[in-house]
């Protein structure tokens, strides 16, 4: 898999709600779902974002305008220069068979992308839940109907779908269904209560990590796991279950961008 960097102009943008914004470049990157990349704003700096999607002439982000970096990429035009080096990291494997997807969130972006996939290697049997606080919160809805054979959705307010959150359709799901495989991608309390109920299943299973990235190419260490100090940008951000048995900071601490230790 080739490491390049590539500058190009910015070639659509789609609005998915208020805050959050998919860019769309015309390029090739050899990406699979559950890499990201390192991606550059001239004089703003950079930082590291899940591939929503790619293949063969064009790849897509999904971001959310949260601080600086962000607010200044919402801000950009159809034809302004972005800087993007890699894909980077570990992807979610590609298995077959009887597939569960588990999302929250924004950090829903490669399960969508994971879902492609697997519906085109020929998925037997693929269901998913997305959740997240409000129906304008909810991303990729009609995609999910396209590529699953069942598609829950779950909201904080019960705007759409299950009053609730995306592990308790879980825990629902998997009281009625067996599976091969379970794929994980939320925010980490979330992503922590998923794991819990993945693992009273007995089920196999990986979840899509974050922490703080600087360099995405394990030089800096500011995206180290404890105890185990597992390089995330490298060994993840995907990690199955027998790795994350070691990581006894998931769901309890990690490093902010000074490099110090601090509670979720
Ligand atoms: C592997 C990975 C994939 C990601 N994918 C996406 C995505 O698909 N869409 C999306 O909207 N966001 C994604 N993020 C988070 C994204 O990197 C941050 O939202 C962004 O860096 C915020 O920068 P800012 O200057 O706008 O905000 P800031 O005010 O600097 O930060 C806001 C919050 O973003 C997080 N953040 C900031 N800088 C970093 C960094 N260098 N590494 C990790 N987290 C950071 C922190 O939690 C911080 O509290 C991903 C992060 C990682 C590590
Ligand atoms: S982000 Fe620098 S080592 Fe991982």
């Amino acid at each position: 898999m080739k490491h390049d960097r590539q500058t190009l102009p910015i070639a659509a943008i789609r609005e998915e709600n208020p805050s959050l914004r998919t860019y769309i470049f015309n390029a090739y990157l050899d990406a699979l779902p559950g890499q990201f990349v390192m991606l550059t704003i001239f004089g703003q700096g950079e930082k590291p974002f899940s591939i929503l999607d790619a293949n063969n002439s064009s790849f897509s982000f999904t971001i959310k305008d949260i601080g600086p970096f962000t607010k200044r990429l919402a801000q950009m035009q159809l034809g302004d220069l972005i800087s993007i080096r890699g894909p980077y990291g570990k992807p979610f494997s590609r298995e077959t068979g009887r597939i569960l997807l588990v999302g929250g969130g924004y950090a829903t972006p490669p399960l969508r992308y994971q879902a492609r996939v697997l519906r085109e290697m020929g998925v037997d049997y693929l269901v998913n839940i997305n959740g997240a606080r409000s129906e304008t919160d909810l991303l990729y809805i009609e995609d999910f109907k396209d590529y699953c054979d069942r598609s829950l959705v779950a909201t904080d307010d019960g705007s759409l779908g299950h009053k609730g959150t995306s592990v308790d359709v879980m825990s629902a799901v998997l009281s009625e269904e067996s599976f091969d495989r379970i794929y994980i991608s939320g925010p980490e309390r979330m992503a922590k209560a998923a794991v819990d109920v993945a693992k009273n299943s007995g089920i196999p299973f990986e979840v899509n990590l974050e922490r703080y990235m600087k360099c995405g190419v394990g030089i800096c260490g500011s995206c180290v796991m404890d105890p185990s100090g597992l390089i995330l940008c490298m060994e993840g951000p995907v990690v199955d279950d027998t790795t994350l048995e070691k990581l006894t900071e998931f769901g309890v601490s990690h490093r902010d961008k000074t490099g110090r230790i601090t509670a979720l």
